[in-house]
């Protein structure tokens, strides 16, 4: 198909050597057991002052335990998300040649879209994968920007009981992550004909505050629990969110960011959306609690840490 990333052909030589090499003692991809991730009603949230309490302590050792978990009754209808999903999928069906202009594809900022993995030398580095990283501000006037509403009060809303339930109340979340700063990305994995073992999304954790996601059934989503990967069964009402970098380092560890990855399917294509609740590069990154695990930092030196790491490793080195 001409809307299609030329994957195969790019990266042939790689599925030449693989055939020859013997990398597989990766035990991540030998049978992954599916589990449920920890499953909150927010509509509790609106019942009497009890129930709130509970569900807000249930979101805080979700955190604390699992890094990740899903919610329902979360705000945001079913139609917008019909209606993201259905914009996703025009998107991505526009012509490949198109996709990767240099200059603005629809109203996205130059740059946004990403295919495949621009160093890889091995097909464990190979992303089968394609995706627009967009800020949050160029969706306005899309047929997004009503799902990219909803989705950043509800981010907002989860990282002020997450920073209430360490005993801080606080207007940071909406003072530092904007509209100009937060972004969604929006992921396209493409049916992978070849052997099993190659990532839609290389195994990471997420840079920001935290993360929304919305998957299609496909399924393909793992992270790690316990030291063990699981796959996360998908379900079609839920959201998963989890914690990334920032809130690690800010809860001074008391909530983690987990490792997760996205694995291919051989014949299915797979969509999902995943919406980061970030700051400004200004923003400096302090332990809410003492003595701190890590040094204070900006965001903006995060994140030229994680490129400079990218291009020297091959791979995040993360938070240490
Ligand atoms: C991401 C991510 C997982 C998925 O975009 O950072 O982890 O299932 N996506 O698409
Ligand atoms: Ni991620």
């Amino acid at each position: 198909m001409d809307s299609d990333p030329p994957l195969l052909e790019t990266y042939k030589t790689l599925f030449a050597n693989s055939k020859t090499s013997s990398n597989n003692h990766d035990h991540r991809l030998v049978t992954v057991e599916e589990r449920h991730l920890p499953l909150i009603d927010l509509s509790r949230l609106s019942h009497n002052e009890a129930e709130k309490e509970r569900c807000q302590k249930e979101i805080a050792r979700a955190a604390r335990q699992w890094g990740f978990f899903q919610v329902v009754n979360h705000g945001i209808s079913m139609e917008l998300l019909e209606m993201l999903r259905e914009e996703q999928v025009r998107v991505f069906k526009q012509p490949f040649h198109h996709k990767c202009r240099e200059d603005k594809f629809l109203n996205f900022s130059a740059g946004s879209y990403r295919w495949g993995t621009p160093t890889s030398y091995f097909l464990r580095q190979l992303w089968w994968s394609e995706a627009f990283h967009i800020p949050v501000n160029d969706i306005s006037s899309t047929p997004m920007e009503p799902f990219a509403t909803k989705v950043a009060i509800l981010a907002q809303k989860l990282a002020e009981i997450l920073a209430e339930k360490l005993g801080h109340k606080l207007s940071f979340f909406q003072e530092s992550c904007l509209p100009s700063t937060c972004y969604l990305r929006l992921n396209r994995y493409p049916p992978c004909p070849i052997p099993s073992d190659i990532y839609g999304l290389m195994p990471h954790t997420d840079s920001d505050f935290l993360t929304i996601l919305h998957q299609d059934q496909v399924g393909g989503l793992q992270l790690v629990k316990d030291g063990q990967w699981i796959a996360v069964k998908p379900n079609p009402e839920a959201l998963v969110i989890n914690i990334g970098d920032l809130f690690q380092a800010w809860s001074n560890d008391c909530y983690k960011s987990v490792k997760h990855c996205a694995v291919t399917h051989p014949t299915k294509e797979r969509f999902s959306a995943a919406y980061f609740l970030c700051p400004s590069y200004e923003t400096v990154i302090e332990s809410c609690s003492m003595p701190s695990v890590y040094r204070k930092f900006s965001f903006r030196e995060y994140r030229q840490k994680v490129q400079e790491d990218v291009q020297l490793y091959g791979y995040k080195v993360g938070l240490s």
